[in-house]
């Protein structure tokens, strides 16, 4: 055991003090009355040592980080996720360093850290913030025993093309889902008090409108109008500011033309002027550097000038706030004032976290033994079951009883590669495989890849085999999609298809006739008009993480009923998008969606309507809605109205339905969506049980961005509507007065 590590053994972690916010204000001030314009700078910025390259004593200083360190130029760390190389450098802010100020510690852990859960945007389709909320605590539980001080998430990005591949990190294309998981996300990771010995910081991203990105081409330009901004993309962000978030992440993109990093629209008119955030702003990766690739300036130096005084606190690994800040307050170009604000909004998170209480919070001797906790592997089996979505059970081909013989075929069939993207530091050997998972349900099952997920030479030899092991089989279970490393950041794809000769196998098995159910594996809604049209079963299966094989098992087995609800559109082609439930009603609205309404908004080749709408998701049994009412049909001001529905399970086994409630405004002074999803309620019934579900249907509910630029109801008529998903018909009229 070396050193440190001795040293490390000896940490201790007493609870820390919960400080009030006037006492580490004084004590902010305090501390910074001590600083010189230096070292007020160097808390601005975050460098990126490769964790890898820290190994024992020796530090990779190719990104200067001990340097940055020494010479107080540095307030945190991103990607150092090792007790002993954060202890390290920690040791050296703290003791050898005029003032010790304590770093943080930064990491994307989005969907887990050792314990994976599913991808967010699977467990969005849980439309569960309860479960959400336990996920983050346990990520934050692990992480806060691996040295990380804050996450990179929730990534609350709402996203309309499944082209960009980060829709795996987002909880889908309705503003206010996102706003109800980005808070439960929060919840999870901060808990009741940062100082809490396993409670980290939630930096939520990418503001804003990253997820607007033209033609889902990774890093590509937003161009929002002001009314789309706030109605679609800013409420989220919103609602995590109200949610006490420690710090927001500027986005890469531009919105109206400015890149987010450097925008005082976003970063200060809004941010700070209009909601009032204390927390402090950070920019992506090298988004400071990446304003001159905008062509906002060439000048390095005006990079620095434009970020700080747009509100930008913290860079993020490219330095030019330490090379140029105080040159600049030379010349009279920033003000030291402002530098002090972005300071104090660095000092005060750490006075939040307790690290100047304990610089050491974070750090444990061997943290192997806080890590995939048996409860937390059960949580993970739980999201994974509720983040499963039924797309089609033809012939109730689905659930399979377990007598039967089941042939499990494809490129996921077999592989533990099921983290997903933004992994964490999740390991591919503690996931469980679909064919493991299969076993472990009992199922008398044999697995054969079938071919690879890229298309290779050694395919048509697979596939050879998978047809023979098929026709022995009596249920064919395809593990079909995308493979992880084409989700997630930089994957954006121009084509949604099944990649590789995947299409060829299936439809090659497709010629045996037997029963076929397609489990998809994808970070992303993919096409799957062909899939739908020819297999009797369709399950989306996302990537699930930890316990994928259990989960899949468990719903087609029928021990789990499934419940999840999508929460994207899925394009029937490419063609299509954006296509999403929120859109606007256009002057020549077609009532058929055509194909080929004419001369109204449709196309010539296939109707409007997604394959499968936002909100969607079949369960093993059958419900019913009716009865549908309002306790009054007119209210003014303040006046509320309760809108009811009875619901009965009219199937052959208990369910749970996620029932969604709907606005629409039949006129208003601006163009309003066709639909506004405004509420959910998950309903567990018995067979042939009916339950009342209610919703109270207020002003602000029916409020929007009106041609005055105020939230308003204007005096309108409504329709409210409840439903299983967004194509739902069925509603009451409401007037609403001012
Ligand atoms: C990346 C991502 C951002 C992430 C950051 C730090 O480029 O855009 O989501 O948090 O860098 O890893």
């Amino acid at each position: 055991m070396n050193l440190y590590e001795e040293q490390i053994k000896k940490l201790s972690h007493p609870p820390l003090p919960k400080r009030r916010k006037e006492e580490i204000q004084n004590l902010v001030a305090e501390l910074l009355s001590k600083m010189t314009l230096r070292e007020k700078i160097g808390q601005l910025f975050q460098t990126a040592p490769n964790d890898a390259h820290i190994e024992g004593l020796r530090f990779d200083d190719s990104h200067g980080t001990v340097q940055y360190i020494k010479e107080g130029l540095c307030g945190s760390i991103l990607g150092v996720h090792t007790p002993i190389n954060a202890y390290q450098l920690q040791r050296i802010a703290v003791e050898e360093t005029r003032l010790g100020i304590p770093l943080f510690f930064g990491l994307d852990i989005i969907h887990g850290c050792r314990t994976i859960f599913p991808i967010n945007l699977a467990m969005s389709c849980s439309f569960n913030p309860e479960l959400i909320e336990k996920a983050s605590s346990v990520a934050a539980a692990e992480s806060a025993h691996t040295g990380i001080s804050i996450t990179y998430s929730p990534m609350v990005d709402v996203v309309r093309d499944p082209r960009w591949g980060r829709v795996m990190e987002s909880n889908g294309e309705d503003s206010y889902l996102s706003r109800i998981l980005g808070r439960a996300y929060i919840r999870g990771y901060q808990q009741d008090d940062l100082s809490g010995n396993q409670a980290i910081g939630a930096c939520v991203k990418h503001f804003a409108g990253y997820g607007a990105v033209e033609a889902g081409r990774e890093y590509n330009s937003v161009d929002l109008s002001d009314r789309q901004l706030r109605m679609n993309y800013l409420p989220a962000y919103q609602s995590c500011v109200d949610e006490d978030c420690a710090s927001i992440m500027s986005s890469f993109n531009v919105i109206d033309g400015v890149p987010s990093t450097c925008n005082r629209y976003l970063l200060t008119d809004i941010l700070r002027n209009e909601w009032g955030y204390e927390g402090f702003v950070i920019s992506d990766y090298t988004s400071t550097f990446e304003i001159m690739n905008h062509k906002i300036t060439t000048d390095a130096k005006e990079v620095a000038k434009l970020c700080l005084n747009a509100g930008l606190d913290h860079e993020m690994v490219s330095n030019h706030y330490i090379t140029y800040l105080e040159e600049l307050v030379r010349e009279n170009q920033v003000d030291t004032h402002t530098i002090e604000e972005s300071c104090k909004r660095i000092l005060t998170f750490k006075y939040k976290l307790g690290l100047f209480d304990n610089p050491y919070k974070y750090i444990y001797h061997e943290p192997e033994q806080y890590m995939q906790l048996p409860e937390y592997r059960e949580l993970a089996l739980e999201i994974a079951k509720n983040s499963i979505v039924l797309l089609k059970n033809e012939n109730q081909v689905l659930p399979v009883q377990k007598n039967k013989k089941v042939a499990l075929i494809g490129p996921a069939a077999l592989t533990k590669n099921v983290v997903g993207g933004w992994g964490g530091l999740g390991r591919v050997e503690e996931c469980v495989s679909f064919y493991e998972g299969m076993k472990n349900s009992g199922y008398d099952v044999i697995a054969h890849e079938g071919c690879s997920f890229e298309g290779a030479e050694h395919d048509d030899q697979l596939m050879e085999e998978a047809l023979r092991i098929a026709a022995e089989a009596e249920v064919l279970l395809l593990a079909i999609g995308e493979p992880d490393y084409l989700t997630g950041e930089w994957s954006s794809r121009s084509e949604l298809c099944l990649t590789g000769r995947q299409l060829e196998l299936v439809a090659r098995l497709k010629l045996l006739g037997k029963p076929m159910i397609g489990v998809i594996f994808s970070g992303r809604p993919l096409d799957l008009t062909w899939c739908t049209d020819n297999l009797d079963g369709l399950i989306y299966g996302w990537y699930l993480g930890n316990e994928t094989g259990n989960a899949l098992a468990s719903v087609i087995s029928g021990d789990y009923n499934p419940t999840g609800k999508l929460t994207m559109s899925f394009p029937r082609r490419v063609g299509q998008i954006p296509v999403y439930y929120n859109q606007l009603p256009t002057g020549r609205p077609s009532l058929t969606g055509g194909p080929r309404d004419l001369f109204k908004s449709c196309y010539t080749d296939i109707p409007n309507s997604p394959l499968y709408p936002f909100g969607y998701g079949l369960s093993y049994t059958t419900f019913n809605y009716k009865n549908l009412r309002l306790s009054t049909n007119c209210i003014k001001g303040l006046e509320e109205t309760v809108v009811s529905v009875d619901i009965t399970n009219t199937g052959r086994c208990p369910g749970k339905i996620i029932s969604q409630l709907y606005i629409e405004a039949l006129s208003f002074s601006v163009s309003r969506p066709v639909k506004e999803f405004k509420g959910f309620e998950h309903t567990y019934l018995e067979v042939s049980e009916t339950k009342t579900i209610s919703f109270v249907i207020n002003r602000e509910m029916l409020s929007y961005l009106n041609i005055y630029n105020e939230m308003t109801p204007e005096n309108r008529t409504y329709r409210i509507f409840i439903g299983s998903d967004s194509s739902t018909s069925d509603y009451q009229q409401l007037e609403y007065k001012e």
